[in-house]
């Protein structure tokens, strides 16, 4: 990183943990290693791009309203991860948070490193469909995971996903929503957030996966294209207030790290179950059309592999890839 930039990322940093109290131009200069100047300079910086920082003479700096951002230096000061988000790409604007995860994964990116975007304009969702992802609306970030598993594994993982956003979701909100198989959160039956499981492989080997993640968190009901607003909503509809984006990718990260741990320590057994105990369509009558036909019955629950099972007349049917009616 260049040597104006690591300033003012430690600088955000210092002052997003610090705003209970005033920092010194003096304490901040000593911790970032610069002079007293770079920081009165950053500062100025800071103001011109919507931070609200009081100055005290004698005391020193503090924050007192930071615009809702999400680049590196705004999420790293809310990590409490070892792992995930250790390294972070940060980019204003690009095409699909997925394509450059999938290049940075190449190119060997280590495992709990994430790409975020602050808009997309070219978001993609399952099954080949878009995503709609506006400018500093929602959470759209690839996370890169290299675990040691089986190929046909995999699909646990974007279980797994799903029950640790719900998670982070009831932690952040105190709402809870529903899961929707494989991996829709759902509140009041409106689509909050999805994932978009990818992965490179071969043989039984998986080289790496990108989980993608789209958060729908100020968007207002307005924003949404007209065939969305029946079907989408966000956070900020659902709690009646905005929330800043950074602490609650921070929040989303700490989940996923602890489960993906309990996972690789314990299997998928723990993980099963949680997802059964958020899911909304358990015991109900859904259908499910997979690409060779359409299955009617009872949801059930997970199989041990994480198949969803259909309880069809006499036969219990496990469903691995499907579009889910309720
Ligand atoms: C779905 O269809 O429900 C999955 C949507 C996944 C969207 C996210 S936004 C961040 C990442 N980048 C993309 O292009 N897609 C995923």
């Amino acid at each position: 990183m260049k040597l104006e930039n690591r300033i003012k990322h430690e600088l955000i940093r210092l002052l997003l943990q610090n705003r209970s109290h005033f920092l010194s131009g003096e304490e901040m200069s000593k911790q970032i290693g610069c002079s007293r100047m770079a920081i009165w300079k950053h500062i100025e910086e800071l103001r011109k791009a919507g931070y609200e920082i009081e100055a005290k003479p004698r005391s020193g700096y503090r924050l007192q309203v930071n615009p809702d951002r999400v680049s590196a230096a705004e999420v790293s000061a809310y990590l409490t991860t070892k792992r995930l988000g250790q390294h972070i790409t940060y980019l204003d604007t690009t095409t699909s948070t997925q394509t450059v995860a999938h290049e940075w994964a190449k190119e060997g990116a280590p495992e709990g490193a994430i790409v975020i975007a602050d808009n997309q304009t070219a978001g993609r969702g399952r099954l080949g469909r878009n995503w709609f992802s506006p400018k500093s609306a929602g959470i759209w970030f690839s996370l890169i995971l290299r675990p040691q598993i089986d190929l046909q594994a995999a699909t646990q993982l974007t279980l797994l996903m799903s029950v640790a956003v719900r998670q982070a979701i009831q932690k952040a909100t105190g709402l809870s929503p529903h899961i929707k198989w494989p991996n829709d959160l759902l509140i009041n039956e409106k689509k909050i957030c999805g994932i978009l499981t990818e992965l490179r492989g071969e043989q039984d080997q998986i080289h790496y996966v990108v989980v993608g993640m789209g958060m729908n968190v100020n968007t207002p009901y307005t924003m949404f294209p007209s065939e969305l607003q029946n079907q989408a909503s966000s956070l900020a509809i659902e709690t009646g207030h905005q929330m800043d984006r950074a602490p609650l990718i921070a929040t989303l990260l700490a989940e996923i790290e602890a489960l993906y741990d309990e996972y690789l320590t314990d299997g998928f057994l723990p993980i099963k179950l949680k997802w059964e105990a958020g899911a909304g369509m358990l015991g109900e009558r859904i259908t499910a059309r997979t690409a060779k036909n359409t299955v009617s019955g009872i949801a059930t629950g997970l199989s041990s592999e994480g198949a969803l099972l259909i309880q069809c007349d006499e036969k219990t049917i496990p469903i691995y890839s499907a579009e889910i009616e309720v």
